[in-house]
């Protein structure tokens, strides 16, 4: 059996959703400090939901496939949906990874947790902003 599956290789030769969202209102980096790969995904929330989602993976080819395939499931998703995306779901949509390369895929859930925390936290500030204005009339 080949190491990776053609989605994967796919996924890997052709990357959706590469590049830079800018103006992104969730961003979200993280690393894997033994590889030293890095991810960094860009989401346009609107309405609550993913209205566009880009990334940029500074890593091995299963990180960036599956930057790739994660982006694919979130795009057009509720949040609701985009919380509960686990790095299984990932690798499954993938055909699978090796076992020892299951950890790229964990750094795409990573990433989009850091994103939603990013949203969640501009969003209490503009809340926050917003009530102080309200009380400054
Ligand atoms: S080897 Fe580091 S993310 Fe794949």
């Amino acid at each position: 059996m080949a190491l990776y599956s053609e989605k994967v290789m796919d996924h890997f030769r052709n990357p959706r959703n590469v590049g830079v969202i800018e103006d992104a209102n969730a961003i979200g980096e993280v690393g894997n400090a033994k590889c030293g790969d890095i991810m960094k995904m860009y989401l346009k929330i609107e309405n609550g939901i993913v209205e566009d989602v880009k990334f940029e993976t500074f890593g091995c080819g299963s990180a960036i496939a599956s930057s790739s395939m994660a982006t694919e499931l979130i795009k057009g998703q509720p949040l609701s949906e985009v919380r509960k995306l686990t790095n299984k779901a990932v690798a499954e949509a993938l055909d699978g990874l090796p076992a020892y390369k299951m950890h790229c895929s964990v750094l795409a859930e990573e990433a989009i947790r850091s994103a939603l925390e990013d949203y969640e936290s501009r969003t209490q500030e503009n809340a926050l902003a917003d009530r102080s204005s309200e009380s400054l009339k």
